[in-house]
């Protein structure tokens, strides 16, 4: 049995293009770069920004437009660097601002837009505030820029609420006053080592200004904010007696997620970008926040430019909730007149090549064990490169996670007692956490640390998985997933697709997708994904122009996904 595609194609339409003059933004591709395990310079087994910048070539290459690049600032790393210490400053890990200057005048030599990190909801327990707040009086202006509070019980023994922390355990430590008595307790949402922030302290808010302006002011052309939602909690601090399971749970009932107090900040914020003109400066919330409707509020035209759509990310690879949620994306941002966002991978999830291979339907897990049930490997590389081929034809911006144009798969082996995530710590092994989708990357083949440097150290050990899917390995030849991706990047541009219109093309049967984008120039191209056990023959008049895997003459197989012409 095989599909047939109806000609002429019935189509609904779902998103008007944009102006064919629109900013930068708009249509984006924008890469994300771990500096810890990207590339390494200093060869002590931690990437760093020289190493970056050394490497910048393989992204123009690639064909994105701009980088975003998880924190490389003064943090213990208790967290990876998403608890900083010091926002002014970069980590002798990652090397210095020197560093960070090269990199970005570098960037833009080749046309690439830097996107930083900025993490606002908390600092390191290692900032100076924090140091002062621990040796200040309780009540004194020194607490107030944190969430400290008396305990309950009767010698505040117990935490204020009964908040729990999203890495494990409760949300609340207590702390030794500086006279040796046990003391007062504070907030943190993640980890002891990230104590929140009290964004009702006018201080806070100003000394964030004055970071966005430092880093705008060094040439960034935007930022990626960390917890978005998490910034305002709620007056008077409730109990929230249901506990929500972790980060993707997220509704405004929890009284620490989606504040309407921050929304605010926000607009601020977006004042102070604008007025660095063009082009554009921009900032993307990292918010998960439910349900759609909610998060379309993070991006009404005075605040922020983008938000990572979660929801796509947290899709299985079926048929209609993939549906569904390309319209919704669509119709949620179009009402607010924001660019839809796309992302299947990043540095807290699974990585797409894995998750994919799993049974689809069921919760994701975070992270896989040597002894939990393995992907399968190719099975969930085969919907990975269908499922990025899907992305990267629809309108809007578009997110990449280094290494997926590889088609790595999560390392699902790694030895516990290499792990560092503190979710891994923090949930006493329940949960493996995030390390296995943070291993440095495979640029060469039988080279030390896979010429990740030239030492053979690397902070997380590579699988050896990795060996045949490293650059050199890939670069040029036909069919490989680095080809796929620099052919489809290179085509979405070309063809216009990130600005294009979008049509969903109706009666092909229950499993399979079918959209055409009509760029601003009238250009159409047909987007075919087959998730049903049969295949799909093509239309007369289609030509393909790319497929995720072989076709078989006209037939499109299961797990596969094209662009084609029309007539
Ligand atoms: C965000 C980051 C994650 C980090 C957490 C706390 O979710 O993406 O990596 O652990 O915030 O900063």
């Amino acid at each position: 049995m095989t599909t047939r595609v109806p000609t002429p194609l019935p189509t609904r339409d779902l998103h008007p293009a944009s102006e064919a003059d629109a900013p930068w933004w708009r249509d984006a591709v924008i890469y994300q770069i771990y500096p810890r395990s990207w590339a390494d310079a200093a060869g002590d087994g931690v990437g760093d920004l020289a190493g970056i910048t050394s490497r910048l070539t393989y992204l123009r290459d690639l064909g994105v437009d701009a980088v975003w690049l998880s924190p490389f600032y003064r943090s213990p790393q208790n967290d990876a660097g998403y608890d900083v210490s010091d926002h002014r400053d970069v980590d002798p890990a990652f090397g210095t601002l020197a560093d960070a200057d090269a990199l970005i005048a570098r960037a833009h030599e080749l046309d690439l837009r830097v996107i930083v990190d900025l993490v606002p909801n908390h600092t390191s327990w290692e900032h100076e505030w924090f140091r002062e707040a621990l040796a200040a009086e309780p009540g004194g202006p020194e607490r107030d820029r944190y969430m400290f509070r008396d305990g309950r019980g009767e010698d505040g023994e117990l935490p204020p609420t009964d908040w729990l922390s999203n890495f494990g355990g409760g949300a609340w430590t207590r702390i030794t006053e500086p006279d040796g008595s046990p003391g007062q307790w504070y907030l943190h949402l993640f980890d002891p080592s990230q104590p929140d922030l009290n964004w009702q302290n006018p201080e806070v808010r100003a000394h964030f200004e004055g970071i966005l302006r430092f880093w705008l002011d060094r040439g960034v052309d935007g930022f990626r904010v960390d917890v978005a939602h998490g910034l305002v909690k709620k007056e008077g601090l409730p109990d929230y007696d249901r506990h929500p399971g972790g980060l993707l749970e997220v509704t405004h009932e929890a009284p620490y997620w989606d504040q309407d107090g921050v929304h605010e900040i926000y607009r601020g914020w977006r004042e102070l970008l604008d007025s660095y003109g063009t082009p554009e400066r921009i900032m993307c919330a990292e918010a998960w926040v439910a349900p759609a409707d909610r998060l379309a509020r993070y991006v009404r035209p005075d605040e922020y430019h983008q938000a990572f759509n979660f929801d796509f990310l947290e899709t299985p690879w079926l048929a209609e909730p993939l549906r569904a949620v390309i319209a919704q994306s669509l119709a949620e941002n179009d009402a607010v007149g924001a660019p839809a966002t796309w992302v299947l991978s990043n540095h807290d999830v699974l990585r797409h090549a894995s998750r994919f291979g799993l049974p689809q339907g069921a919760a994701r897990p975070n992270g896989i064990g040597a002894g939990d049930p393995q992907p399968d490997a190719e099975l969930g590389l085969r919907r990975a490169r269908a499922a990025t081929t899907l992305m990267l034809a629809l309108p809007g911006s578009a997110y990449v996670y280094q290494g997926e144009e590889l088609g790595l798969p999560e390392h699902t082996s790694l030895p516990d007692a290499v792990r560092q995530d503190p979710t891994w710590l923090r949930t006493g092994g329940l949960e493996r956490g995030r390390d296995g989708c943070r291993v440095p990357m495979p640029w060469t083949k039988g080279a030390r640390a896979l010429g990740f440097n030239t030492t053979g150290a690397a902070w997380l050990p590579q699988p050896q998985s990795y060996a045949d899917l490293a650059v050199d390995v890939q670069t040029g030849v036909e069919g490989s997933t680095l080809e796929l991706y620099r052919s489809l990047l290179a085509l979405r541009r070309l063809r216009g697709l990130g600005r294009g219109a979008l049509a969903e093309v109706e009666s092909l049967g229950e499993d399979v997708l079918g959209y055409v984008v009509t760029a601003p120039d009238g250009e159409r191209t047909l987007v075919l994904v087959n998730l049903s056990d049969t295949p799909v023959e093509l239309p007369e008049d289609a030509t393909v122009l790319v497929a995720s895997d072989d076709l078989d003459g006209r037939k499109v197989p299961t797990d596969t996904a094209v662009w084609a012409t029309l007539g």
